[in-house]
């Protein structure tokens, strides 16, 4: 295991540069999720950690040493991606045991790793198996298998469970928690999903176009998001936002919507009359009690089971409201939601940054 460093890490394809300026330091054995749109650079710093990129600029730190100059293999680390990439001739042990065979670790202590690993992933049963005869969730947790034979300083991964089904991808996402409360290992996995991010990570870092938006536990994220970027990435369903001005109410702060309503927030905080501003509402904190109410006309009612998802109109705009599964929504009718005062989140309408 290992900690990993990076310092002022940039990339750049010719003139287009794609990965600016980042820092960041991941303790020995955490789970970091980068996450992030499509084209962001993930998969770019991903590769640079791992040594199947040139660095442009900056310096990657494994366990304290600077790596820049070493070789995939010297780095000690295992790689786990979307596309699993077995041999199909072989066997799933073989396929296990692969690299370790390549690095002249001895039969037997091979056998002894790969049923070490099997177990852990409740692969034991397949292991005389070809990668033909395995379910798309078997060959994904062969491909991790075969990461954690080598025990490595450091786990990567890239988007690994994308080519899996909805059900499935929940399903291994709990395996792959479980494997890294199993071995500790240090782990940096992309994804483009943040309840992926979420769900597994220590720590997430939110990139936008090659940059750090922030860095925090998922609490974190979600409860103080730095900017407007961060504020509407992490949650599901998205927060609505609004834009209006600051105005003042006998000397409280509220927020003059564009579409002609008003609401108040909080007087702790830091904007000046006049400004203008976004203000963000999270959809699952539109309940019914709160320090006032704001609500129009149901467009459309999304039972999930437990939840509801309630898509209303208001201030010209569509909001979404999760409700309780039994509420009485319908489409066509009125829907009525009370906000808590401190929920309301404010953006500076030009920065984007949380006021
Ligand atoms: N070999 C390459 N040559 C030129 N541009 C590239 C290359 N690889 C990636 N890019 C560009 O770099 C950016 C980041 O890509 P990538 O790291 O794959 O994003 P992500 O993994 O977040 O979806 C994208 O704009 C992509 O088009
Ligand atoms: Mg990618």
């Amino acid at each position: 295991m290992a900690s990993v460093g990076l310092r002022h890490i940039a990339k750049s394809y010719g003139a287009l540069q794609v990965v600016h300026d980042v820092s960041l330091a991941v303790e020995d054995g955490e789970f970091i999720a980068l996450v992030g749109p499509s084209g962001c650079g993930k998969s770019t710093l991903l590769r640079m950690i791992a040594g199947l990129e040139d660095i442009t600029g900056g310096e990657v730190l494994i366990g304290g040493t600077v790596v820049n100059a070493m070789t995939p293999r010297e780095r000690n680390i295992a790689m786990v991606f979307q596309s699993y990439a077995l041999y199909p001739h072989m066997s799933v042990a073989d396929n296990m045991g692969f690299n370790l065979k390549l690095a002249g670790v001895t039969k037997p202590e091979i056998a002894r790793r790969v049923q070490e690993a099997a177990r852990m992933l409740a692969l034991e049963d397949l292991l005389q198996r070809k990668p033909s005869q395995l379910s798309g969730g078997q060959r994904q947790r062969v491909a991790m298998g075969r990461a954690v034979v080598r025990d490595p300083a450091v786990f990567l991964f890239d988007e690994p469970l994308s080519n899996l089904d909805a059900k499935l991808r929940v399903q291994m996402r709990t395996e792959i928690k479980a494997l890294h409360q199993k071995v500790g290992t240090t782990s940096i996995y992309v994804t483009h999903d943040q309840i992926e991010a979420m769900t597994l990570a220590d720590r997430i870092v939110v990139l936008n176009a090659g940059r750090i938006e922030q860095v925090g536990t998922p609490m974190e994220l979600y409860r103080t998001p730095a900017n407007l970027f961060v504020a509407g990435f992490i949650g599901s369903p998205a927060m609505n936002l609004l834009e209006g001005t600051i105005d003042a109410d006998q000397d409280q702060p509220v927020v003059r919507l564009n579409g002609g309503s008003s609401i108040r927030i909080a007087p702790e905080r830091r904007v000046r009359r006049g400004q203008s501003v976004r203000i963000g509402l999270r959809p699952e904190h539109l309940t019914a009690t709160g320090d006032e109410s704001i609500g129009g006309q149901t467009l459309l009612v999304e039972p999930t089971g437990a939840q509801t998802h309630v898509l209303f109109e208001f201030a010209g705009q569509q909001m979404t409201a999760v409700v309780d599964g039994d509420h009485p929504a319908r489409h066509g009718t009125p829907f009525r939601a009370g906000i808590d005062r401190n929920l309301v989140y404010v953006f500076d309408g030009e920065s984007g940054k949380t006021l």
